[in-house]
């Protein structure tokens, strides 16, 4: 038996991000280490029914300060549009004050971190070891993050890069210019990330080798340093809390695989047409559907940003709502028979591990690579056709509905069936908590 240690976990102050670390804090906490998660006050509603092991987790509160150009009170980037997110890394690294008073309380034996690239200079200062743990995909990172190369070159492949079919196609590559901008204080994204890869003790990917090795052997070469899988450090279905009571009764009333299930995940705000056209797309499904996305730019509701007559048109099969819902518990309602997804990373694992035909529209640069990977490379899920502009239309988003839920589709079938067996392969007995055993273990062995 390796030694227990005490581990600090300091996520990026992003949902995708906070809830996978947490899930990373309940395996560790099985394994019977000790946790200390580091997180901004108003989060803990939302996170800490989703901890597992109350007595081995805690929760460190951390004062956000504040700084120029981000909205009071702004805790996480659920709280701001996208554009402000650099204002919120700077508040970030205003914390190092207080993360290292925790630090030097609390002498963990090991300090994880995604965005706060300084977490290897106060780790070293205090006797710690420290590791980079992404929630992002290797593909991603692979292709993104590359030692020697400047962020311009990006959208390249770099040398060496796997054979494969996770690129970007004409103007996509544009998204990645928020590589090279400000993130924070004097830092850009891309030195942010790329200095916690070169400085980290150990690099970790919420991955499998199954869907990524060959993203990660690349990484592996490219860092001269050994990438470590996590596995996809979802909580297991055992644990996952039955669904609200409304949305439960609601769901009930459908046939088994009927529903469309539509979430653009924490971040994304929609421009009003694209809201408009994403509902409009839904009703000409004809299925029936719930949708749970954040008001569009201009509205404080969802109700005031419907197409006109919507709501009286689609009252018995649809609901749009604004609130945050359960993700995992929808997805494992059976009358859930597609997921309409942004493909964030976390996401993306939800989907695999559902039962759904699952139906992408990325909308930022890192999501266009999971979306490729699914759709392309292993072909388990489809694509939202859009124009060259980004724009889609309400017939896009119905068609790619269609072409999965009508019956008998060549397309609908071949998602359904690579789906299936991907699914099975990684809930075979064992593989996934294989995964975390062995993570646990090599951590075990650093300290
Ligand atoms: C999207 O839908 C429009 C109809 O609204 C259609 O003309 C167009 O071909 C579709 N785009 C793609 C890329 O399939």
């Amino acid at each position: 038996m390796g030694s227990k240690y005490h581990a600090f976990l300091f996520p990026w102050f992003a949902f995708g991000h906070m809830t996978a670390f947490l899930h990373l804090a309940n395996k560790l906490a099985e394994k019977g280490h000790k946790i200390t998660l580091l997180l901004p006050k108003r989060v803990l509603k939302q996170l800490e029914p989703l901890n597992l092991f109350p007595k081995s987790i805690v929760f460190h509160i951390l004062t956000i300060p504040s700084v120029d150009g981000l909205p009071d009170g702004a805790e996480t980037t659920a709280d701001i549009p996208i554009t402000l997110e650099g204002f919120l890394a700077s508040a970030m690294d205003r914390t190092r004050g207080q993360v290292e008073e925790a630090v030097r309380f609390g002498k963990p034996d090991l300090i994880f971190f995604d965005f706060a690239h300084w977490i290897p200079e106060v780790a070293r200062e205090y006797g710690a070891k420290c590791v980079n743990y992404l929630t992002i995909s290797a593909a991603c990172v692979a292709i993104s993050f590359v030692p020697g190369r400047s962020p311009d070159d990006c959208a390249v492949p770099p040398p060496g890069y796997p054979s494969s079919k996770v690129l970007l196609r004409g103007q996509e590559a544009n998204i990645l210019s928020f590589l090279s901008y400000p993130f924070g204080d004097g830092v850009t994204f891309y030195e942010r990330i790329m200095t916690g890869l070169a400085n980290c003790d150990v690099i970790s990917i919420r991955t499998c080798r199954e869907i990524e090795g060959k993203f990660c052997d690349f990484i592996e070469k490219e860092f001269q340093r050994k990438v470590l899988f996590t596995g996809p450090m979802l909580p297991e279905p055992d644990n996952i809390k039955p669904l609200e009571n409304r949305w439960n009764h609601w769901l009930n009333r459908f046939e088994p695989g009927s529903v469309v299930y539509c979430s653009l995940g924490s971040q994304i705000i929609l421009e009003k047409e694209e809201f408009q056209e994403l509902c409009l797309g839904m009703e000409l499904t004809g299925l029936p559907f719930l949708v749970a996305v954040k008001p569009p730019k201009g509205a404080s509701t969802v109700q005031e940003a419907l197409p006109e007559g919507f709501e009286e048109r689609v009252k018995e099969r649809g609901v749009v709502s604004g609130e945050w819902v359960q993700q995992p518990m929808i997805l494992a309602h059976p009358s859930i028979g597609c997921f309409v997804s942004h493909c964030g990373f976390g996401s993306m694992w939800e989907s695999l591990l559902s039962d759904c035909q699952i139906v992408l529209i990325p909308h930022l640069g890192e999501q266009i690579f999971n979306t490729r990977l699914m759709s392309e490379e292993l072909e388990v899920s489809v694509e939202v056709k859009r124009e060259e502009t980004g724009w889609f239309s309400k017939e896009n988003i119905s068609g790619a509905v269609r072409s999965v839920m009508d019956k008998d589709t060549e397309l609908g079938n071949l998602v359904r069936r690579n789906h299936a067996k991907l699914k099975e392969s990684l809930l075979s007995s064992g593989v996934i908590s294989g995964y975390v055993s062995k993570y646990v273990e090599a951590l075990e062995k650093l300290v």
